[in-house]
């Protein structure tokens, strides 16, 4: 058998309360987004959680609440998906790239702070591969310039900065819960709102700024609304919830496997040449929903583990060259060598150990 890149855990749990779901034919927003909700709040330590139909839609939704408009500008580094960029465009405000940090493909604070201007309204840190950025030395540029902090943690859900949950610390946190993440509802995703009035903002603007929960029915059929701000069709159905809620059971399990397996590679790589692991600090723990090497001869790299049946992917290159942000921006030194270097290895829940063993060997003898 072939060894996955990526694997789509679907739980026993969640294939039964999914059914109960559909026997139900409640299959739009109820009752079952709101328990995942708190249970996203509870068992994983997400602040408020509002649940969404995709990250994307997380993204959008926290900059629109932030209130970037026409004419401002967003920093975010271009080590990303190119939905973190396309979000602040659908808001019609400019996307500047700040570098990377080489050896973690992270934002570099001191590469944010040379890009803030009087148009800057928010920051969006990405947690690469789900390896929490430099959230301290962010919050204080933010803070000192009252700039706003969107985190795209698409990647990191169940990751921790200094004992905190990463859901728990900025304005905003968005979280995907697309098909290859850790926790999958099909598709989905998250926005954690510190503030209240954002978080309640965030729940009517979910579904086209109608206020579902303090609106009824008339004897005409309707609900009776007034909406007074632009919403959008971005919220979570039961159906989505249920595979959410199912899922949630095993990802406690799923995510200390894929801590244990990146613990052999990064003892077990470390000596390789030709071969540099991503900087860890202490302080911090990735939710490793991938694992990214940096290597010499890239292409060798990735055509020696093919020719052993074992996958590996970039996943994502640099996005600001796309030309709908105008083209590549110069002199970010180290995206450029990150995205010439960079690569990433399976390192999810369903591999075996003879798997990873197989992995670790095949790497260990060269390319
Ligand atoms: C870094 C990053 N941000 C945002 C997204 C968008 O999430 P979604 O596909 O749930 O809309 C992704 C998707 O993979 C991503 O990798």
């Amino acid at each position: 058998m072939t060894i996955e890149f990526f694997n789509t855990h679907i739980s026993p749990q969640a294939i039964k309360m999914a059914s109960e779901v559909l026997k139900a034919t409640f299959v739009s927003e109820g009752e079952i987004v709101r328990e995942f909700e708190t249970a996203l709040g509870r068992r994983l330590g997400l602040y408020n959680p509002v649940a969404l139909n995709s990250g994307t839609s997380a993204l959008h939704l926290a900059l629109v609440l932030a209130g970037v408009g026409e004419g401002d500008e967003v920093i975010l580094p271009p080590q990303t998906f190119i939905a973190t960029g396309l979000v602040v465009l659908m808001q019609r405000a400019k996307p500047v790239f700040a570098d990377i940090q080489y050896d973690t493909g992270n934002i570099d604070p001191l590469s944010i702070e040379s890009r803030v201007t009087e148009r800057t309204r928010a920051i969006m840190p990405v947690h690469w591969g789900g390896y929490p950025c430099d959230m301290d030395e962010i919050h204080a540029i933010a803070k000192r310039n009252g700039i706003v902090v969107i985190e795209d943690a698409a990647h990191a859900l169940g990751a921790t900065y200094k004992d905190k949950t990463i859901g728990a610390i900025s304005d905003f946190t968005a979280f995907s819960f697309q098909a290859i993440k850790h926790l999958t509802t099909g598709d989905g995703g998250a926005l954690c709102c510190l503030d209240d009035a954002d978080y309640h903002d965030a729940v009517t603007r979910r579904w086209f700024g109608i206020d579902r929960t303090n609106s009824t029915p008339s004897i005409l059929g309707e609900r009776e609304y007034d909406a007074s701000v632009v919403g959008y069709k971005y919220h979570m159905n039961n159906l989505a919830a249920a595979v959410g809620l199912g899922n949630l059971e095993d990802f406690p399990r799923n995510l200390g496997r894929r801590r244990e397996t990146a613990s052999r590679y990064r003892k077990e790589l470390a000596p390789v040449p030709g071969l540099q692991l991503l900087g860890y600090k202490d302080d911090r723990e990735s939710a490793y929903w991938l694992f990214t090497v940096l290597v010499e001869r890239r292409i060798d790299f990735i055509r020696k583990l093919q020719t052993h049946g074992i996958p590996a992917s970039v996943v994502h290159l640099r996005i600001d060259d796309n030309s709908v942000f105008g083209g590549i921006t110069p002199g970010l030194t180290n995206q450029e060598r990150f995205n010439k270097d960079q690569v990433a290895i399976p390192v999810h829940s369903g591999l075996t150990d003879e798997e990873v063993s197989q992995i670790i060997f095949c790497i260990k003898s060269g390319w």
